[in-house]
């Protein structure tokens, strides 16, 4: 019989029970949902509504079945509704009566509250340990390349020299922003909703503080009917994962750019790489092309998410176990990308040559030598456009700006003089950025203390 048997004169029909079943995705929070269950009976015993041989008997049959899941001897029973019910019905199996007194003072509606809170809790430190793994790789790559010059692109043309350090330190902003995050949503989720009950509290004297310090929670929720219904921390973790998952995508699109024949600025390791059934020479990136496609599947549990909550009256209303299955999804998904992605760049090799000569063939230092003839006296309107009579021309020759000869540049200015190639070294041109932010060695080295004196804490 049902939980909520009691009141029906009907078995429910079988199509019926499988579509308002959720055992078979909310047994991925067995875990949290006895742990809850622990710290209700422990504070249940502590107000005198248990007695403590009651609390005793019943967690050590809640043990015993977290045993039993774990070690794969209980196997979940497709008759229950839910986790709840299923390790209740195991429970009052396995203890009989004094079983039944779990459940004193609390519904499956803040039960299931608290249990997705935990478990997204729990993923949070996990998601945010992988995300140090990654920044600490980002890191590493920094480190050892300040001085690997690039061309830097806007509108995918190339622009102004930077390093790949430097390219790389933007990743590593992204991914400390949705670090941070993440650590907003944990600390605004951080609310125990146990002893809400079905939605208007109970009529027990629950201490819902001591639940909430027994669970590590800052303290309990506010408002019962707000406890049992509110997903707002399940959408901005979705929230925050697409951000995550956007920037995941960004990176993988431009290691996809670099690693293809036309670019060769990296070399995605063998043991990351993929082949063709039909190509023998193919050497596919298809990690970060699936990393890349995997971001839409985040996104639609976003927007899944919105628009389940958006017509859903005070209080509890059986929409919500839809937040389940597209949250784990999520999650999952982008523990996996993160994980992938930070070992796909830890084994990837850079070729530096290439990225130098790439910068050096694309006019990248082309602004530096309009700032050439600033410097000495032109305005810049002019510079501009002497500069660029000077690409036209290295264009027609098929050169870079650093193999014309003096006379040449002098043929268009007479203001240039021998010593424009050395202002138009690649390395001048980077190592003259030296503003905060810029990617100049030494505000570089800057920033990569400020990175490491983060990661140290
Ligand atoms: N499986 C349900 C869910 O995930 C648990 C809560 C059921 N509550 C109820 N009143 N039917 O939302």
């Amino acid at each position: 019989m049902k939980l909520w048997g009691g009141r029906f004169t009907k078995e429910t029909n079988q199509l019926v029970h499988n579509f308002n079943a959720s055992l078979s995705f909310d047994q991925k929070f067995y875990k949290q949902d006895i742990n809850g269950s622990i710290a209700h009976v422990t504070m249940l015993a502590k107000q005198g509504i248990l007695t403590d041989d009651e609390r005793d008997t019943i967690i050590a049959g809640l043990k015993g079945i977290e045993a039993d899941i774990t070690s794969g001897v209980l196997e979940f029973d497709e008759a229950q509704e839910d986790i709840h019910s299923f390790v209740e019905a195991v429970l009052i199996d396995r203890i009989g009566t004094v079983g039944k007194k779990l459940h004193t003072g609390r519904s499956r509606n803040d039960q299931v509250a608290l249990d997705m809170r935990l478990y997204t809790r729990d993923e949070i430190d996990e998601l945010d340990k992988l995300l140090y793994d990654l920044l600490k790789t980002i890191y590493n790559i920094m480190e050892a390349n300040l001085t690997t010059y690039m061309p830097g692109f806007t509108h995918l043309q190339k622009a102004q020299p930077v390093t790949l350090a430097h390219h790389f330190g933007a990743y590593f902003e992204m991914f400390l922003r949705d670090r941070d995050r993440l650590k907003d949503i944990r600390k605004r989720m951080n609310y125990c909703p146990l002893g809400a009950g079905a939605l208007a509290g109970t009529t027990y004297p629950l201490d819902r503080a001591y639940t909430a310090f027994l669970l590590s929670f800052d303290g309990p929720t506010r408002n019962s009917m707000d406890s049992v219904s509110d997903r707002d921390y399940l959408l901005e973790t979705l929230s925050a994962l697409s951000i995550c998952m956007m920037h995941l995508s960004r990176f993988c699109e431009e290691i996809i750019i670099w690693n293809s024949n036309e670019y060769r600025f990296v070399d995605i390791d063998d043991s990351y790489s993929t082949g063709s059934s039909i190509m023998p020479q193919k050497k596919n990136p298809d990690i970060a092309e699936l990393v890349r496609g995997k971001t839409g599947r985040v996104y639609g549990a976003l927007t899944s998410l919105l628009t389940t909550m958006k017509g859903i009256p005070l209080a509890y209303n059986k929409d919500m176990q839809e937040d389940k299955e597209m949250t784990f999804d999520a999650i999952d998904t982008v523990k996996g990308c993160l994980a992938l992605f930070t070992g796909m760049i830890a084994t990837m090799k850079f070729n530096n040559e290439v990225m130098e000569a790439s910068a050096k063939n694309g006019f990248t230092n082309a602004t530096d030598a309009a700032d050439y003839l600033v410097n000495h006296g032109v305005p810049f309107r002019d510079a501009h456009g002497i500069i660029g009579q000077l690409v036209l021309l290295c264009i027609e020759k098929d050169i870079s700006l650093d193999e014309l000869s003096l006379e040449e540049y002098k043929k268009i200015s007479p203001v240039f003089e021998e010593d424009i190639y050395e202002a138009i070294r690649m390395q001048t041109c980077v190592e003259r950025r030296n503003t905060i932010g810029a990617p100049g060695l030494t505000a570089m080295q800057e920033v990569l203390n400020v990175y490491k004196n983060y990661l140290n804490q």
